[in-house]
């Protein structure tokens, strides 16, 4: 059964994943990693991803974050939701979309979950572009 939440709860699942990031760290052997900021309250994070040996797939992700219980949600739940995917579909991938698989945001978070999503765009644009400088 879906999960009523009032306009400034958190859910059980954004909770979960807040208490128990997934992937959270640094990567030592990244092919990529973005750093980005979120310009209305200033917290950031970094993401790392390592693609499989072709490319074709993200093979694992993880991130460091210094902020909100949202965004380390949301970057937590992005870190499962891009492994396994190409960076096409990894890009693909929009805020609403990590803010749902965390059963949604309070109405003065949901802007927190522009971290993730920009930080995965930005990690595959680096990696895009560190194969076309060599
Ligand atoms: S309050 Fe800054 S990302 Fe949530």
């Amino acid at each position: 059964m879906a999960e009523t939440l009032s306009s400034e709860q958190y859910s059980a699942t954004l909770i979960d994943h807040f208490n128990h990031p997934r992937n959270a760290g640094r990567m030592e052997d990244a092919d990529a990693e973005a750093f980005v900021t979120n310009p209305v309250c200033g917290d950031s994070m970094r993401m790392f991803l390592r693609f499989d040996e072709d490319g074709g797939r993200i093979a694992a992700a993880s991130f460091l974050s210094s902020g909100c219980p949202a965004s380390i949600a949301t970057s937590s739940v992005a870190t499962e939701m891009v492994t396994g995917r190409t960076p096409e579909e990894a890009e693909a991938l929009t805020r609403d979309d990590f803010a749902e698989a965390v059963g949604g945001l309070p109405k003065s978070k949901v802007h927190c979950s522009v971290l993730a999503a920009a930080a995965v765009r930005n990690a595959i644009a680096s990696w895009r572009a560190s194969k076309t400088s060599v």
